[in-house]
């Protein structure tokens, strides 16, 4: 039988599979709206271009979990809720210092979180009254895991978090045991801010299929980061950092023209280029390039910002394929001294903001997410014994 019942669906007459469910609107939300002809992006109402002006990153975890913006006391509760939520439970202490320091950090974040659910009082019940606190918590605890574990591999203390300052700074301060400078906090603040959300982006599926099941949020949560680990998603920015030491390792007159045609000529894709979405410039890259440009002066690292240019003439001339987030956030934690293969954690630490909202969008209106499959192989085979075969 191939009609279903239910829904009328004949998988021999469908007549066509959307690779990679492109095009396909799975969901309606309040979260954000990208118009990816023009290159617009809106957080709940709020255009990117003004939340990166004005707000701060907290401010914009309260508008995705609450589609709005928090008054004056709302944002204070919620800036004392994440920083008394920034400890460790010891067993995830005790697993960061454990664990072979040879290891991705962003497995070992993806370990860490899940660690979380074990000490949950609530063991991660299905509960929408639990969601918010739950968001709160793991959005606090994401960035002492990515400290503590990058100054345990490099065989440093591990530094406490503060019990003041902004998400940015406690970060910057665990990771590097000194506080940041007003220019690097802004920094890293605004690239929280660009990253936090983005639509139904492969990691936010991943989170809302698993939300769908009625699983918990820890689990919806580590599925996501595993989900934006691949460099064809969170992953690029590690990707385009290392291409730009690639060239670097060329010496200062490197010809990333030259680097750029030659890897398309073998038909190998340039990390931090190309979008489901976006046929324009990703407007959160506009942002991230004025960063890029302005860190590479002030670094003395211009030829960073050369070669990005380069390459991103490049490949607009031979492909007309613009750059996406990714691209030029990698150059700009390179200029504030992050170490390459943390910056997709550094994507997770803001991206947790998206998931959460999406999940308790999902939650509060639920529906298990079971698309079809066209099924193209053999069907009622006669059974032949294993000496036959
Ligand atoms: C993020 O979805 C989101 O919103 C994601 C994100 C978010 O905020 O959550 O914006 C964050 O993940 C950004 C994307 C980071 N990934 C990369 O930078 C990896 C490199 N980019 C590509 O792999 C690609 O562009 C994707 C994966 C991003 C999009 O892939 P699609 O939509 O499946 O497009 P495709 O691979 O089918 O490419 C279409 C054409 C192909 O050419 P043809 O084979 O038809 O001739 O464009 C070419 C591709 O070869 N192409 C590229 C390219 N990206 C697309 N060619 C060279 N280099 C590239 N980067």
């Amino acid at each position: 039988m191939s009609k279903d019942l239910h829904t009328g669906f004949d998988e021999t007459q469908y007549p066509h599979i959307n690779q990679g469910l492109a095009g396909i609107v799975a969901f309606s939300t309040t979260k954000s709206f990208i118009d990816g002809a023009v290159g617009e992006l809106i957080y709940a109402g709020y255009n990117i271009d003004t939340l990166a002006e004005n707000a701060t990153f907290e401010e914009v975890c309260f508008l995705l979990w609450n589609d709005r913006l928090p008054n004056a006391e709302e944002l204070e509760s919620l800036n004392k809720s994440l920083i008394s939520e920034r400890e460790l439970p010891s067993p995830v202490i005790d697993y960061i210092k454990s664990t072979d320091k040879s290891a991705e950090p962003m497995a070992v974040l993806r370990t860490a979180v899940s660690m979380l659910a074990d000490t949950d009082p609530t063991k991660g019940k299905f509960d929408e009254a639990l969601f918010m606190d739950q968001a709160i918590s793991i959005t606090a605890k994401i960035p002492t895991i990515i400290a503590a574990f990058d100054r345990s591999r490099k065989g440093k203390d591990i530094v406490a978090p503060l019990s003041s300052g902004s998400t940015a700074f406690n970060f910057l301060y665990m990771l590097n045991g000194e506080e940041p400078g007003t220019q690097a906090e802004k920094t890293m603040d605004l690239c929280l801010i660009l990253h936090a959300e983005h639509g139904m982006n492969a990691s936010t599926f991943t989170a809302r299929t698993v939300c769908a099941t009625m699983s918990d949020i820890y689990s919806s949560v580590t599925a996501a980061i595993g989900a934006l680990k691949g460099p064809l998603h969170g992953g690029a920015n590690t990707a385009v950092m290392n291409t730009l030491l690639e060239l670097e390792a060329e010496g200062k007159d490197a010809d990333a023209v030259a680097f750029t045609k030659a890897k398309l000529a073998k038909k190998e894709k340039i990390m931090g280029f190309g979008h489901r979405v976006y046929k324009t410039f990703d407007p959160r890259g506009r942002h991230l390039q004025k960063m890029s440009e302005a860190l590479s002066k002030e670094t003395g690292h211009e030829e960073l910002y050369k070669w990005s240019m380069d390459m991103l003439n490049t490949m607009k001339s031979e492909k007309n394929i613009d750059p996406n987030v990714d691209f030029f956030s990698a150059s700009v934690y390179y200029s504030i001294g992050i170490q390459p293969d943390l910056y997709t954690c550094i994507f997770t630490m803001s991206r947790i903001s998206g998931w959460t909202g999406h999940f308790m969008e999902q939650a509060a209106n639920n529906r298990l997410i079971r698309p079809r499959a066209l099924y193209v192989g053999e069907k009622n085979l006669p059974w032949t014994p294993v000496e036959e075969r």
